[in-house]
């Protein structure tokens, strides 16, 4: 079960990596993506065109006697069109100069992104949400939707997966089950309807099945079918269920344990808008500009096609401007705790006993404790005491580790895990952030603490002369509070590309969620036979909560287009918790939009939002235009007479019809600025609104009109929200404009202005 690695407290980074180091030589041929934008055919045979069209514009720039590699090619051509290819940088360079090119960038690797959570989001939703409720119990969800992970795979044997009571696969699918030595047709079924996998090269063997276990774990969690009795070696039992259990499941495996190639990322997003999913749930991420993102190119063009892609923040938190996938048309999701900690409780010598977070299966007792040692007390004669504080590598003894148990305070400097695990008795980490964060140690004893238990842990060393202690085994905490509470890694806005998009948009369970994995045969619980479920952190699970949820929606209100249905879970997304006070961050202040975007999803209330905001192609088509891309780029991506408007400019990207408002520079001494808005009515007829705002004092906001009326046959009215400065603190102001009915429909629309 738990490896070595698993002790990292930090369970999934985020970051990026280059494939391979690359000879400096700019004559060496590289891996590279060639993008040429829209697609407006989606029919087999004009594809073929677009294959030859690709070869000969390769065959334009590679030197004859070199033709072979343009064998390597990988072709998009479904919902968009380009190829992979070797490129020497010259190569490239001309390339990225061609009418035809929108952007020519090297082929990286996407990183992952790393069940009582679905309760828990129910329970939250509170009153409204029962008679919310009561008005579907009698509603069958279809089970016609569809849900594309595009991840590392899947392993099918698992019970989540099951197809009990699915009926035919709906007609218009049109993916495919593709076959592997390990993986046969049988492996797919009414539940699984498809599973496709990509490789790097020619030598490159590729299958759907998952050996990572991150594709499995998110796919269950959007999807999953009721399992009873799951849990991890016992931890967490329970019935298991995604998000939309009657959903469906295509499986496009872009990854291995490395990372997911860029060149497969945007082969599988082409496949997955082809083969009609209605939904794409992508865990993977790196920070590069939006013409160089998978997410954002194979995101733009799902759009369009009606499909919506629900993807994560990112794990760089809590730093701001640390988020990822900051386009418009892309659903981001940052990471919460959920109602349940995991306790292991640290026993001093003193009898003192402090609940610390951990997933362990410590054999020790209450009876007997262990000599207790902090970082700087067994250092060695070499190291600065910082650094043996935090046990960085090299700076402790591993001699006098041994039989005891081990107390350092977190840093970011590597920690020799390895070394613990192998001499000492077990191992304490202070940090302040992680104490909400159980990472999982297999056998070995351990628990993170937070600063103040921490300190008295420390002090106790400090005063007593044969300091000691024990840690037990990691018990289940049910109805913890408060929760949720922003992850410690969940990564925040506001957006490095654009601070004119509100991002993330909402935040959903992240933190120790438990979904079907893939069975570790070394299983080191002796005796046990290994686990089907686990416990994964990260955006990466907090993704296919948002994923599953559209699709619920989705199931229930099935001609609502995906704009809809991410407004609808937008504006009524929650910013309490579960003692009914705001949501906060992991050291205890209140969180703002730029760690929570709206605030948790709510489900149940998202059937029923009232009215929504539908955000156009053309509301993203504009978006381009403000963003400054070229008339040629701008033309390729949107293959349609679109005009950009006259006036274009960075500032005006907050005027697109998005459910939350973001002004990146509001100057106090220039009059007010004023946003405009349209939303749709998706509840009852003659519904009348009335908005209120909540606002930092000093800053100005005024709605009008202050009353939206959808008389009969209106379903569409707009309504303007002003902000003015003059009096705000610098810096961002955030604050909340409701639109209620009277009756159950609040329509919360959050806004952040950064005043200069
Ligand atoms: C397909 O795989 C299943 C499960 O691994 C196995 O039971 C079955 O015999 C395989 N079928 C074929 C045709 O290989
Ligand atoms: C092909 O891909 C595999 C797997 O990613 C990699 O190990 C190998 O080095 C690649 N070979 C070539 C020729 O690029
Ligand atoms: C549920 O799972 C636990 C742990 O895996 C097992 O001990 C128990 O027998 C199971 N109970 C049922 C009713 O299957
Ligand atoms: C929590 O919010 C406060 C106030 O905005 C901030 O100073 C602190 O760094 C945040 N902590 C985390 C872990 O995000
Ligand atoms: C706990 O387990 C370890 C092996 O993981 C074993 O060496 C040790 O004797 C066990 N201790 C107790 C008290 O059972
Ligand atoms: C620690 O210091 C002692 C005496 O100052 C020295 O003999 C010994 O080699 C040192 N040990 C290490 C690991 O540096
Ligand atoms: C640890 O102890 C072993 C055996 O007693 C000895 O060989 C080794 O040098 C010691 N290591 C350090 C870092 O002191
Ligand atoms: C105990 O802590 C105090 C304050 O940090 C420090 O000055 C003192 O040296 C410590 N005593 C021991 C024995 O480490
Ligand atoms: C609403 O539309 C229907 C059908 O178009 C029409 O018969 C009806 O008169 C309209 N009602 C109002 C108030 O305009």
């Amino acid at each position: 079960m738990a490896s070595l690695l698993q002790l990292l407290p930090f369970i999934c980074l985020h970051f990026l990596t280059v494939i391979a180091s690359f000879s400096s030589s700019n004559q060496t041929p590289k891996p590279y993506i060639v993008y040429l934008g829209s697609s407006s055919k989606i029919e087999n045979g004009e594809a073929e065109d677009t294959e030859l069209a690709h070869l000969q514009l390769l065959s334009s720039i590679i030197p004859s006697e070199e033709s072979e590699r343009i064998s390597l090619i990988h072709h998009y051509k479904h919902a968009f069109k380009g190829f992979s290819a070797m490129l020497t940088e010259e190569e490239a360079f001309a390339l990225s100069g061609h009418d035809e090119v929108v952007s020519v960038f090297p082929n990286l690797l996407l990183k992952f992104d790393t069940t009582r959570s679905w309760d828990f989001l129910e329970a939250e939703a509170g009153e409204r949400s029962r008679s919310t409720w009561s008005n579907y119990r009698n509603h069958q969800p279809s089970t016609d939707v569809i849900i594309g992970v595009i991840d590392s795979g899947i392993w099918p044997e698992s019970p989540s997966f099951n197809d009990k009571g699915f009926g035919e696969i709906p007609s218009r699918w049109k993916g495919v089950c593709m076959e592997s030595p390990d993986f046969n047709k049988s492996n797919c079924n009414r539940k699984l309807i498809g599973a496709r996998y990509y490789v790097a090269n020619k030598s490159d063997t590729g299958s759907a099945r998952d050996y990572d276990g991150h594709g499995t774990h998110c796919a269950s969690t959007a999807a999953g079918a009721h399992v009873a009795n799951a849990s991890y070696y016992g931890l967490a039992q329970g019935k298991a269920r995604g998000g939309s259990p009657s959903s469906r499941l295509a499986i496009y495996s872009a990854c291995n344990a490395f990372g997911c190639l860029t060149s497969n990322v945007l082969k599988a997003f082409d496949d997955a808008i082809q083969d009609g999913v209605d939904i794409i749930s992508v865990s993977l991420g790196f920070n590069q500009p939006y013409l160089h993102d998978p997410i954002a190119i194979g995101g733009f063009h799902a759009e369009q096609h009606g499909v919506l892609v629900v993807t994560s923040a990112g794990n760089a938190g809590p730093l701001p401007s640390t988020i990822t996938k900051t386009a418009p048309w892309v659903f981001t999701v940052g990471a919460s705790t959920i109602d349940r900690n995991f306790a292991s409780t640290v026993l001093l010598g003193n009898e003192k006993s402090f609940q610390g977070s951990a997933i362990s299966f410590s054999n020790l007792t209450r009876s007997k404790t262990y000599p207790l040692a902090f970082g700087k007390d067994i250092a060695t004669n070499l190291s600065v005491v910082s650094q043996a504080r935090s046990c960085s590598i090299r700076s402790v003894d591993p001699n006098k580790t041994v039989g005891k148990i081990v107390v350092c305070i977190s840093s970011d400097s590597t920690i020799p895990w390895e070394l613990f695990t192998r001499l000492a008795e077990g191992y304490i980490l202070v940090d302040e952030d992680y104490k909400y964060v159980p990472s999982d140690s297999g056998l070995f004893p351990f628990a993170v603490v937070g600063n103040s238990d921490g300190s008295q842990i420390i002090n106790y060393i400090n005063s007593t002369k044969n300091p000691t202690a024990t840690i037990l085994p990691t018990v289940e905490v049910p109805r913890y509070k408060p929760a949720p509470v922003v992850a410690p890694f969940s990564s925040r806005g506001p957006g490095a590309f654009t601070e004119n998009i509100l991002k993330p948009d909402v935040t959903a369970p992240g933190v120790a969620i438990l979904a079907a994995i893939v069975p570790d045969e070394e299983s080191d619980l002796a005796g046990e036979k290994p686990a089907d479920y686990g416990f994964m952190s990260g955006t990466s699970m907090a993704c296919p909560h948002v994923a599953g949820a559209a699709a619920f929606i989705k199931s229930l209100h099935p001609t609502w287009t995906s704009t809809m249905i991410k407004s609808a879970l937008i504006t009524t997304a929650t910013v309490y918790d579960n003692i009914g006070k705001p949501l906060k961050n992991s050291s205890g202040y209140y969180a703002n939009p730029h760690e929570i975007g709206a605030g948790e999803i709510s489900p149940p209330n998202a059937l029923n939002p009232g009215f929504v905001f539908e955000t156009t192609t053309e509301d993203y088509f504009r978006f381009l235009c403000y963003y400054g891309f070229s008339n040629k780029i701008i033309k390729l991506m949107t293959s349609t007479n679109f005009n950009c408007p006259k006036k274009s400019s960075h500032e005006l990207i907050s005027n697109i019809n998005y459910p939350s408002i973001s002004i990146s520079k509001l100057d106090r001494h220039k009059a007010f600025r004023t946003i405009e808005r349209t939303v749709t009515n998706v509840g009852s007829m003659n519904a009348i609104y009335t908005a209120s705002i909540q606002a930092p004092s000093g800053l100005a906001v005024n709605v009008y009109p202050e009353k939206i009326e959808f008389a009969e046959n209106v379903t569409r009215v707009s309504f303007k929200v002003s902000f003015n400065s003059k009096e705000a603190d610098s810096g961002y102001n955030f604050g909340l404009i409701t639109w209620w009915d009277g009756q159950d429909n609040y329509v919360r629309i959050v806004f952040a202005v950064n005043v200069e």
